[in-house]
């Protein structure tokens, strides 16, 4: 039997134009159980629509890990490795990570204590909130009355020593009901977007490139980011923007000096735009928060100089610019009409292509609504693939 796939169901506020290639829901066929004709087209369809989302499935640790491996066979430990740093207190994905014994590369998160599960006698699991990240906070008065906003923009990934994992899969155990919430921007545009109660939110990096002038294309397609060391350690006391979409420029990083032991040749430098191993299209993937510095090639001979930026090429590390540009290329693509907020269901499984989107954990929950979720992602084998010389005489 062929893959059945299914439209995923896009809320009133996506514009449908832009999701064509985005989103399908897999159905009859359970994710744990596939045979090897199964997996290959499910692997074809996870490149071709980016997010793939079954429903109504009872799946095992086990049988979560096995699936996520197997786009990567080579891969094995969690995305963030299970090194000190990460699990450090100093780290802001600290609170964030409980591992499940017997599968230590399925992680639990939520929201509330769970007791008794998969081996652990009691977990007390925090959902993110955006309270303790930005800048600015939601007053507690409007929290009430159900505001929020997208905690982080990001990319699942340790963005140093460890590549970036191919997929991500989450799973959804318990789900609280509650009622809808308003996201809020709050950057002066009066964006809003209506979610279910605690969505994780996705965009398309397709899209986000997509929608670039061709100016910025030219850009993206000869630029490279470097990341910071420990980047979640060296962010830890700066704050973001009320988008999520990055952190604002105050100088409150960790000092390159104070952080924990790092190396130059495991600091990360990926392309801009990554490619689709599938269909070679081009995502731009950039996490927001861990970046430190740009390199731009200059223009290829033969392109068009006029209006081009940094035709001869640039460094640039000033933090505060890289930001910017940054900033300026991706907000676009996170406008309410291109989110596609996932409203969860008990039991609803989701596979999702992690080197063609990007994702934020979005909403608030009180203390007594109760979430368990299991998340697999595995550090890659390798780098992602940028632009080809092709590519960039294309896009340049
Ligand atoms: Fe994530």
């Amino acid at each position: 039997m062929a893959i059945e796939l299914a439209s995923l169901p896009l809320p009133p506020t996506a514009d449908a134009s832009k999701f064509q290639t985005f989103g399908r829901e897999v159905k009859a066929w359970h994710p744990g159980k596939l045979t090897a004709e199964q997996l290959e087209e499910v692997k074809e369809a996870l490149y071709k629509y980016d997010i793939l989302l079954f429903r109504d499935v009872v799946v095992t640790p086990e049988e979560q890990y096995a699936l996520t491996k197997a786009f990567d066979p080579k891969s094995e430990s969690y995305g963030h490795g299970n090194n000190k740093t990460e699990s450090t207190k100093k780290s802001i994905l600290h609170p964030d990570l409980k591992t499940i014994p017997r599968v230590p590369q399925v992680q639990l998160i939520g929201n509330g204590t769970v007791y008794n599960h998969e081996g652990l006698a009691e977990a007390k699991l925090k959902h993110p909130s955006h309270t303790t990240f930005h800048k600015t906070r939601v007053s507690p008065e409007d929290e009430e009355k159900g505001v929020t906003r997208f905690y982080r923009w990001h990319i699942d990934a340790a963005l140093y020593d460890l590549n970036p994992p191919k997929v991500t899969t989450l799973y959804g155990l318990k789900v609280p009901q509650g009622p809808p919430q308003v996201c809020r921007y709050d950057d002066g545009t009066g964006d809003e977007l209506p979610v279910p109660l605690g969505t994780t939110a996705f965009v398309s990096g397709k899209t986000m490139f997509n929608l670039l002038p061709p100016e910025y294309k030219s850009l993206a397609v000869r630029s490279r980011v470097k990341y910071a060391p420990h980047p979640y350690v060296w962010m830890a006391p700066a704050r973001a923007s009320s988008t999520g979409l990055g952190i604002e420029t105050e100088g409150l990083e960790v000092p390159l000096n104070d952080l924990p032991a790092w190396e130059e040749s495991k600091v990360k430098v990926f392309p801009l735009l990554w490619k689709n191993p599938l269909t070679g299209e081009l995502a731009f993937e950039v996490h927001p928060c861990g970046i430190q510095e740009l390199y731009v090639d200059p223009l290829p001979d033969g392109a068009k100089r006029e209006g081009a930026l940094y035709p001869d090429g640039a460094h640039i590390t000033d933090l505060g610019e890289v930001r910017k540009l940054m900033y300026k290329i991706q907000r676009p693509a996170i406008a309410p009409q291109l989110v596609y907020p996932h409203d969860w269901r008990e039991n609803d499984f989701v596979l999702f292509h992690n080197r063609g989107l990007l994702h934020s954990v979005v909403g608030a929950f009180t203390p007594d609504e109760v979430r368990a979720f299991h998340q697999c992602n595995l550090a890659a084998s390798d780098e992602p693939t940028g632009p080809s010389a092709d590519d960039v005489r294309k896009w340049a």
